[in-house]
């Protein structure tokens, strides 16, 4: 598969459905994040965490492992019905669930958070919106569909969270480096996130050593925004 460059068009996001169905047949991952368990050590229990391009959902199982209301959502068919089969086989029930939504939809997003913000309320539960090595996995249309949803939909209080590759990485060493990536400009997402789509930054930070893979060290940003 080729990298493609692409000017606001979704011709990198279309090449990249093919390229994580793929993926997804050989791919599985077991073990959380560190972002995940970083995150875990901030957030309370009254939180209902909904995991944005969560691949193969081992953020999101850990999550509901440590008594956490889950979904996971990805673009990938492949991905979600072996995470659906993982989770029953596992016996896992209730409270966790893997569900196949296409956030470049704007309709089928703002759908989806609808039905997640009411099972929140009837909950008494904030929501967390995380992602991890998501907005680099996007185009710039998809980010903006993205973060007008949240802030149109989310209520003070409920939380973004997200790690990603950032243009300080575009010219580092990849294990995997035949696919879509756009590296975010990390100072400006956090400029817009609070003067655009009215989130408070509650933490941000960004470098190197937060997510060592075989050998690869990414430069990455971590933020966790809160809707004010
Ligand atoms: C780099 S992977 C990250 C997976 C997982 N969060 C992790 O940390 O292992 C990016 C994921 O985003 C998903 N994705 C890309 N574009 C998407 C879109 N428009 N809507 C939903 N998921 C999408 C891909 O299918 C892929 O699973």
């Amino acid at each position: 598969m080729q990298l493609v460059k692409e000017k606001n068009q979704p011709v990198g996001e279309t090449v990249n459905l093919a390229y994580w169905n793929e993926f997804y047949k050989r791919f599985y991952i077991e073990e959380e994040s560190t972002f995940c368990s970083y995150i875990k050590s901030r957030i309370d229990k009254d939180t209902l965490i909904i995991d944005i391009g969560c691949g193969t959902g081992q953020d999101i199982r850990s999550f509901y492992r440590e008594g956490f209301c889950v979904t996971g959502i990805d673009r990938s068919l492949e991905v979600i019905n072996s995470n659906n089969n993982v989770i029953k086989q596992a016996g896992y029930r209730d409270s966790i669930d893997f569900k196949q939504v296409d956030i470049s939809s704007e309709s089928e997003l703002s759908k989806f958070i609808q039905e997640k913000l009411e099972e929140a309320r009837g909950r008494k539960k904030k929501l967390l919106v995380y992602s991890r090595f998501f907005l680099h996995s996007i185009n710039q249309q998809t980010e903006e569909v993205l973060l007008k949803t949240l802030a149109k939909q989310l209520d003070n209080g409920d939380l973004f969270a997200a790690e990603f590759r950032t243009i300080e990485d575009a010219n580092k060493e990849k294990v995997y480096n035949n696919h879509y990536r756009r590296f975010v400009d990390s100072e400006q997402l956090v400029k817009n996130l609070e003067e655009v789509y009215r989130f408070e930054v509650l933490e941000y930070t960004k470098g190197t050593g937060f997510s060592i893979y075989k050998g690869e060290d990414p430069y990455l940003a971590r933020i966790i925004a809160r809707k004010s």
